[in-house]
């Protein structure tokens, strides 16, 4: 969409904004005190079913890290979102956007756990506040022994020192805690069934997934976009080991990836998802898809506001608030 239809629009990318900030607002005290009944409030009879069938203890899992849940034969997938320390606000817009995903009929087809990557360095203190209280809240930060700096090897870092994080180095045999590792951009948007539902018909091992360029090679791309990016357990736990990727460490991240895997002979499952997940172009209903795995929308939070307008993330009634109504 071009500058000037984007500013012909005024009231209709105000009023995106104002939804979306009343929202965060009004939605998240309440949704702190009682994840599952305000997502229900979005949702609807089958959740807040499901969420009467649970225990008292799990309600807030869709929001904090980990419930512990290891249903046999559920998919399990770690998205590991890639931001920085100063980006809270960001990270607060990108928990609820996945929290309020987290349906019943997700969770049964697979436990997406969603954790914010950040490098240790630098962590001005004012920062380090909000990263510590985020982690005592939810539990859903990791912190890795990387700098700040996009071409210095956080994503090497983030995929070989995930093993050990995870507590899942070595022990041969054991079911590996995740099937998938996704490296995902904060300026990403995903919608996890639509994830997940390609993810379930994908191979489980050697297997290299996400916007695949070029993009009409659909076999063999050499490597994936970086906005969002998936490989299976056992690529992951190759990166932990390999000399040859830990020498060749640094670079532009996905290309670099794409790197690895092509000279060490690895994901010979490639899945090229083009066009289903794509960067963002305008407002208008026409510019999303309807099988839309993702979308990326560099900078502006205003394209948030779209992107979830679009897909009814934000559809509640924002009516002011009356007592018993929260
Ligand atoms: C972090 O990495 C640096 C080298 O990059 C190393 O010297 C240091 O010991 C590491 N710290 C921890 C806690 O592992
Ligand atoms: C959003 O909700 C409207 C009204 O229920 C529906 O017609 C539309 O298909 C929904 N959009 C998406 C992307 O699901």
């Amino acid at each position: 969409m071009s500058s000037s239809s984007y500013f012909g629009r005024p009231s209709y990318c105000a009023m995106a904004l104002v939804l979306l900030l009343t929202l965060l607002c009004i939605a998240f005290p309440a949704y702190l005190r009682n994840p599952v009944s305000v997502a229900s409030c979005f949702t609807g009879a089958d959740v807040r079913a499901a969420a009467a069938a649970q225990p008292a203890a799990s309600a807030s899992a869709a929001l904090v890290a980990d419930d512990g849940g290891r249903r046999p034969g559920q998919l399990r997938i770690l998205l590991g979102v890639h931001t920085m320390p100063k980006k809270h606000s960001r990270r607060h817009l990108i928990r609820m956007a996945y929290a309020l995903q987290q349906m019943a009929a997700l969770r049964g087809a697979a436990r997406v756990d969603v954790r914010f990557a950040l490098c240790a360095r630098p962590m001005p203190p004012e920062h380090g506040a909000f990263v510590a209280l985020e982690r005592r809240a939810y539990g859903d930060v990791l912190l890795f022994n990387c700098t700040e700096n996009a071409e210095d090897g956080k994503t090497y870092t983030y995929f070989s020192d995930l093993p050990a994080m995870l507590g899942a180095s070595g022990g041969e045999g054991r079911r590996p805690p995740y099937d998938y590792v996704m490296k995902v951009d904060d300026d990403t948007y995903l919608r996890l069934d639509a994830l997940v539902e390609t993810l379930r018909r994908a191979p489980r091992e050697d297997m290299y997934y996400g916007v695949g360029l070029p993009f009409m090679d659909r076999v063999s791309p050499p490597f994936m976009l970086g906005m969002g990016y998936a490989l299976s357990w056992d690529l992951v736990q190759w990166i932990t080991a390999s000399d040859m990727v830990r020498r060749k460490a640094k670079g532009v991240e996905d290309v670099t990836m794409g790197n690895w895997l092509n000279e060490g002979g690895k994901a010979k499952n490639r899945v090229n998802i083009f066009p289903r997940m794509y960067d963002y172009k305008s407002a208008e209903a026409k510019d999303f898809l309807e099988d839309t795995i993702g979308v990326h929308q560099p900078k502006a939070d205003i394209r948030w506001a779209h992107t979830l307008a679009h897909f009814n993330a934000t559809s509640g009634d924002l009516r002011p608030s009356r007592e018993g109504s929260s």
